[in-house]
């Protein structure tokens, strides 16, 4: 499959006029929206496209000999292979629709866990990891009595090659590690990290939803094993995400969840016979909505152009660094200038995450306060919790600005004063 291009001439990306796609943004009381690592919303190619979807070819897939279904069928079809093109796998058969991150993760740990993991073996993961690209390993560890390895983060927010190659060995069965960190914003060496998992022939999963939204990301240069992402963080909808998979290891998967779609026969005692990946790995019913609106998300972010999506995202970021740094008691954690994943950390010198979290709400700014489902993670940091700042498409300069002079005003409030080391989100 030829992957999509990056438009390197392409212009400036102009958030003005790309916020018009977006209906919700058109609420009266302005709101500077910048929780987008969380989720992004919805640009009305992909709403028109789900519309469309239900309104015209709604039916069950791959179950109905009668046109309908038919359609359905190939809506799903066409879906797959426009997500499969974008991520530059090789064949659509690379890509298994899942619920998102989560859900791959966990189908993940219990099919490799199943076919690879026994007592005495380690898995690999790294210390920025998110909930769901950690629970799920240490509950396989948990089970079957192998190790969990956690390759610590460098002060810069990012994992050194040679910390992971230093806990590699010929017994680690997995590694799992983020692309792109949801707390810091910092970007993972991929490629270097998958040279070394396959040195020792161990498959390398990696958790891209932070990666995904904000360039073209290609797996099959990266050297994944296993890619996963979700659709809601990169302008899809919510309930889609996707786990790709290198031919030669997601073929050999076992079924995670059966049930229909699963089989080609089935006895009540003869061993079943499965189909091949993906739809072995897809249990009844998909959601072939969420499939058709998350094609639709990234060929929108094709067509804005991915240079541009890219250069507005960095520019975001290194302006917000640039105007944190005139303001005393705002601290920026990590080193996130010059990566293009669209999220900033900070700090307020003596107050509670919550209370900036409450004052900025007050003043119409969303963002993220707190661990970021990274709880392990900030107490590596030795913080109670981050304002986390992410961009998107539609965040604009003034955005920015408005952020910063919230910030200057923040006082320390009720979390501060009698809570201040409880932490829940
Ligand atoms: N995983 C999402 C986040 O980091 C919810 O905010």
């Amino acid at each position: 499959m030829s992957r999509m291009k990056t438009r390197e001439d392409s212009p400036a990306l102009r958030p003005e006029s790309v916020r018009k796609d977006f209906p919700i943004l058109a609420r009266t009381a302005p709101l500077a929206y910048l929780d987008n690592a969380a989720t992004t919303h919805k640009p009305w190619p992909v709403l028109d496209a789900m519309t469309e979807y239900y309104c015209t070819s709604n039916s069950n897939v791959g179950r109905g000999y009668y046109r309908l279904s038919m359609e359905s069928t190939a809506c799903l079809d066409q879906a797959r292979l426009v997500v499969g093109s974008a991520i530059g796998a090789r064949s659509p058969h690379e890509v298994v629709f899942t619920s998102g991150t989560t859900d791959a993760m966990n189908l993940l740990a219990d099919t490799l866990g199943r076919q690879r993991v026994s007592h005495g073996d380690r898995i690999v993961v790294t210390g920025m990891e998110h909930n769901s690209n950690l629970l799920p390993w240490r509950r396989l560890c948990e089970r079957t009595g192998a190790q969990l390895m956690v390759v610590p983060v460098n002060a810069a927010g990012r994992v050194e090659l040679s910390d992971f190659e230093a806990a590699m060995g010929p017994d680690v069965r997995v590694a799992a590690v983020s692309h792109v960190s949801n707390v810091l914003g910092t970007v993972n060496p991929i490629r270097e990290l998958a040279v070394a998992a396959h040195r020792h022939g161990t498959p390398l999963v990696v958790d891209g939803a932070q990666a995904v939204p904000h360039w073209p990301v290609d797996v099959a240069d990266l050297g994944a094993d296993f890619y996963c992402f979700s659709g809601h963080k990169a302008y899809g909808p919510m309930g889609v995400g996707v786990l790709y998979g290198r031919h030669e290891l997601l073929s050999t998967l076992p079924p995670y969840q059966v049930g229909g779609g699963t089989v080609k026969g089935v006895t009540f005692t003869a061993p079943v016979d499965y189909v091949p990946a993906p739809e072995r790995l897809e249990a009844g019913t998909p959601n072939v909505a969420g499939a058709v609106g998350l094609a639709a998300a990234l060929t929108y972010l094709q067509d804005l152009g991915w240079d541009a999506v890219r250069r507005h995202d960095e520019h975001l970021v290194r302006g917000l660094v640039d105007a944190v740094g005139d303001l005393d008691r705002v601290h920026v954690i990590g080193d996130p200038a010059g990566q293009p994943s669209g999220i900033v950390s900070l700090v307020v010198e003596g107050i509670h995450p919550y209370d900036v979290g409450g004052h900025l709400d007050r003043l119409g700014i969303a963002v993220r306060c707190g661990v970021h489902c990274a709880s392990t993670f900030l107490d590596d940091l030795g913080l109670v919790g981050t304002v986390r700042v992410s961009f998107a498409v539609y965040n604009t300069e003034s955005e920015v600005d408005r952020l910063c002079h919230a910030l200057a005003t923040v006082r320390p409030g009720d979390w501060t004063r009698d809570h201040p080391t409880t932490r829940f989100l």
